[in-house]
């Protein structure tokens, strides 16, 4: 039977998929383990997690077939390299588009309203009563919500904030820009404004990241751009923490370059830039954007179902090899 190497367990669905499918080896190993572990020729498949690395050495070496990462993003593994040594990656797209876009929308909120601030008020016991300058905040509706990226949580996004009465301008692929037509556009056509980064950068009241992380994104939000938003604007990360310059925004955060920040992934995560938590004018989440039961069991299935069809020699439902 083939074994596949689980590097932490997933929820019970996918599980019960990966052991049908072979027999399972959950072990939590750190880089050099994997390493030896993809090259030790007693697996088939991996399936991974988002903190594990699969750089081209650790493929070059691997005797492996597939890696099914559970979790959409995949820049934890170098495809190219896995491409050219015939190592499948599959990845689990799709089921946590909505609660991602609700994290997002979580942390519009939460910054413009100050709920953490608010919530820190009243458990410390200084809540005395109503007062008409208690806790002001920013207003949500009317206010332009810029997006870096056009895809699907994006687009979930945007399908909230127009709930919320927000005007919504989207640049698809910052920092360059590529032509979006009608038909692409779908239900948003008319409703949203394709815009080119510098300007949704400058004009956004709510600037929202939503682009994979690549050479071309890696600090997108560097200390530039951060100094062209506006001193209201708040800056929403859901996607991934390298594509801020966290030591820039930080800085940006203390000087009031920019008004606030909502964050659910970091640079170095889970290690946070230092004098980042200190800072009242951020809301910080621990990479929850995928984190219901329901969307990480879903998740579970995809990556197990992936994992399988690579053990059976088939290609998985969600390969992400070009
Ligand atoms: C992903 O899937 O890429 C998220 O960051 C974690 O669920």
């Amino acid at each position: 039977m083939s074994r596949i190497l689980v590097t932490t367990e997933i929820p019970a669905p996918g599980m019960e998929i990966l052991r049908a499918a072979g027999e399972v080896d959950l072990r939590a190993l750190d880089h050099e383990q994997l390493v030896d572990a993809c090259a030790s020729g007693e697996y088939s498949v991996v399936v991974s997690q988002l903190r594990d690395r699969f750089d081209a050495d650790l493929l070059a070496s691997a005797s492996i077939v597939g890696i099914s990462n559970y979790a959409v993003g995949f820049d934890n593994i170098d495809v190219a390299a896995a491409t050219q040594h015939g190592i499948t990656v599959a990845n689990t797209p799709g089921v946590l588009t909505n609660s991602t876009a609700d994290i997002a929308m979580l942390l519009v909120l939460s910054t413009a309203r100050r709920a953490v601030e608010a919530d820190a008020f009243v458990r410390s016991g200084s809540f005395t009563g109503w007062e008409p300058e208690l806790l002001l905040g920013s207003d949500v509706s009317g206010r332009v919500l810029g997006l870096a990226g056009f895809g699907r949580i994006a687009r979930a996004t945007a399908r909230r904030a127009l709930g919320f009465g927000m005007t919504i301008k989207f640049c698809p692929r910052p920092p360059g820009d590529r032509d979006v037509s009608d038909d692409e556009l779908g239900e948003f056509a008319g409703c949203v404004e394709h815009a080119s980064w510098d300007e949704i950068v400058a004009t956004s009241d709510f600037l929202s990241l939503h682009v994979p992380l690549s050479d071309a994104t890696h600090h997108l939000v560097d200390a530039s751009a951060l100094e062209a938003m506006k001193p209201s604007a708040i800056l929403i990360n859901t996607a991934r923490g390298p594509v801020v310059d966290e030591a820039a925004l930080v800085t940006a955060l203390r000087e009031g370059t920019i008004a606030a920040a909502g964050l659910d992934v970091y640079e170095r995560e889970p290690a946070l830039e230092p004098g980042l938590a200190e800072l009242s004018n951020t809301v910080l989440l621990p990479h929850v954007g995928s984190a219901t039961v329901s969307v990480r069991s879903e998740m579970a299935r995809l990556c197990a179902t992936n994992a399988a069809a690579m053990v059976g020699g088939s290609p998985p439902p969600h390969p992400v090899n070009p």
